[in-house]
């Protein structure tokens, strides 16, 4: 039973702490650095190493905080919440489910990873055949999915196939036909597959989407336009009834989730693009990090520090957004991945046992790429009036073939923004002056390779997670996305009453007459 009393006792008491200055607190401890920075390793064998260095010393954490919400967590029950996650215990309780997304990669009961492995192995043959013809030319797959059937599989694209994609693969996710429109242009029909990915398969863009997808085959001389369809879908059923051939069906459990998919069949588009061995590569670095999630306590488990962060920060100092900047251009879509995991996990306000969350719960993840978000978005972190937490996301090793030069300035000014944030400048101008005391962590990856991928990935699930326990909230619903969905569709059906706003803006846009 979590211990709401010492819960509550302790966010008075951390409320109450002295605010160091980040200065201050490097002055105070020499070793501030070892204590708050891990570098987590990992060879992998065949599939790679895994290595990162992650610094949170810049952040305003020091012992006597770390100790409060070490406190708060085993009054949260922290440990066998964990747990549970990895046992099959019924973490997500609204929907009476496990999560079992880390049984996709190996962590999970027995029963659960190896229906994981059947079903991954399934996959497997089909991205194989696929390579090796057994469909025909195929050079294009058209992705059709939304939310967390798209966001995942769009990263990891990105952040993987910048040397070599095996075939060209398009997400779409917009209802906007615009969307659709672009990747026809980019697709011969004659050699393009289209994936279906929908954990419910009932999702509206989704299911618009992929009409219109299997139109424009059929208008473009493909005989069987539904031949050339994959389903990635916890409803298989439903997947059949809208017309899939049973054998292209790649079906994933419904206890795992549509934000947590990536490692499911709804990875397919990603194995497809990388190949089979780089896809396990990314759920071997993700297992590498349950591992360590799983095993190690209290502030030196890596992504229960990082929630200690941000609860830190969201509800001791009021910070209300978290920006993260990766100073890597094969990780631009990570800001986007991180919105949905961590503001549609955590964005809740009831706590499981149904109260009312007493505070914020998740900050509003928001961010961009290094270096272009510094000539952007920067002047406001060093001198503007809100207090932001930054993680930094840099790679060691290069993605380019460039002149060294690019590279080395690319790292420089990671390091530097986070050094500016920190110390600030005096200046006898205030308008030249930067307060300086300023937050930000950093991780530092040996490489952006599918095994350090799917470790970073892993991390933030486990971060979210660990936030949501500390929260006493629920990570793994998303209630709050059905009514603007019911309302639409009301709209749609001419049915139900509106304001008068929505009933004069429906008029004008030609929704109603
Ligand atoms: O509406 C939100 C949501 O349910 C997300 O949680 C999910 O990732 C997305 O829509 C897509 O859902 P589906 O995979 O069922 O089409």
């Amino acid at each position: 039973m979590t211990d709401q009393t010492k819960i509550n006792a302790v966010w008075k008491r951390l409320a109450e702490m002295p605010h160091r200055t980040l200065s201050e607190l490097f002055a105070n401890d020499a070793d501030r650095v070892a204590n708050l920075s891990q570098r987590i390793e990992a060879d992998l064998g065949e599939l790679g190493q895994v290595g990162m260095l992650l610094d949170w010393s810049k952040t305003h954490l020091d012992d006597a905080l770390l100790h409060a919400f070490e406190e708060m967590a085993d009054a949260s029950e922290f440990a066998s919440a964990r747990e549970a996650l990895f046992s099959g215990g019924i973490v997500n309780p609204t929907e009476g489910r496990p999560a079992t997304h880390g049984a996709m990669r190996g962590s999970g009961t027995d029963a659960d990873v190896e229906e994981a492995q059947a079903l991954l192995a399934r996959m497997g043959m089909l991205v194989e055949a696929i390579h090796e013809g057994a469909l025909g030319e195929v050079k294009h797959l058209i992705h059709i999915g939304i939310g967390g059937s798209a966001l995942g599989p769009a990263l990891a694209i990105d952040a993987l196939t910048r040397d070599l994609k095996l075939i060209d693969v398009h997400v779409v996710s917009n209802i906007d036909g615009l969307a659709l429109e672009q990747a026809f242009a980019a697709c011969d029909p004659a050699t393009t597959l289209i994936a279906i990915a929908s954990k419910t398969f009932t999702t509206t863009e989704t299911i618009t989407n992929a009409t219109s997808a299997l139109n424009w085959l059929a208008d473009n001389q493909v005989t069987d336009p539904s031949g050339r369809v994959i389903a990635l879908t916890a409803n298989p059923e439903g997947a059949v009834e809208w017309g899939v051939d049973e054998t292209r069906i790649l079906p994933f459990p419904e206890s795992v989730g549509g934000r947590y998919s990536l490692w499911s069949s709804i990875g397919f588009p990603v194995a497809l693009a990388v190949g089979m061995e780089d896809f396990q590569a990314m759920l071997a670095g993700a297992q590498m990090i349950d591992n360590h999630f799983r095993e190690v306590n209290g502030r030196a488990n890596a992504p229960l520090l990082a929630a200690f962060g941000d609860l830190y920060y969201s509800r001791v100092r009021g910070c209300q957004t978290r920006a993260v900047f990766a100073y890597d251009e094969r990780l631009a879509l990570l800001p986007d991945y991180l919105q949905q995991l961590e503001m549609e996990s955590n964005g809740k306000s009831v706590r499981t046992d149904g109260q009312p969350v007493e505070g914020t719960t998740a900050a509003v993840t928001w961010g961009g790429v290094g270096t272009d978000a510094q000539h952007a978005v920067f002047q406001l972190l060093h001198q503007g009036t809100h207090l932001i937490p930054v993680d930094f996301i840099a790679s060691i090793a290069p993605g380019d073939e460039l002149d060294p030069a690019h590279h080395r300035n690319l790292l420089m000014n990671c390091l530097a923004q986070g050094a500016a944030l920190m110390a600030g400048k005096q200046a006898d101008d205030p308008a030249r002056a930067y307060p300086g005391n300023r937050p930000s962590a950093m991780f530092l990856i040996d490489d952006c390779d599918a095994a350090t991928f799917g470790a970073l990935i892993a991390f933030h699930e486990h971060r979210t997670f660990a936030g949501a326990v500390l929260m006493g909230i629920n990570p793994f619903d998303q209630f709050g996305v059905e009514l603007g969905k019911t309302i639409a569709k009301q709209i749609d059906s001419g049915e139900g009453e509106f304001d008068a706003s929505t009933n004069a803006l429906m008029q004008a846009a030609g929704l109603r007459a």
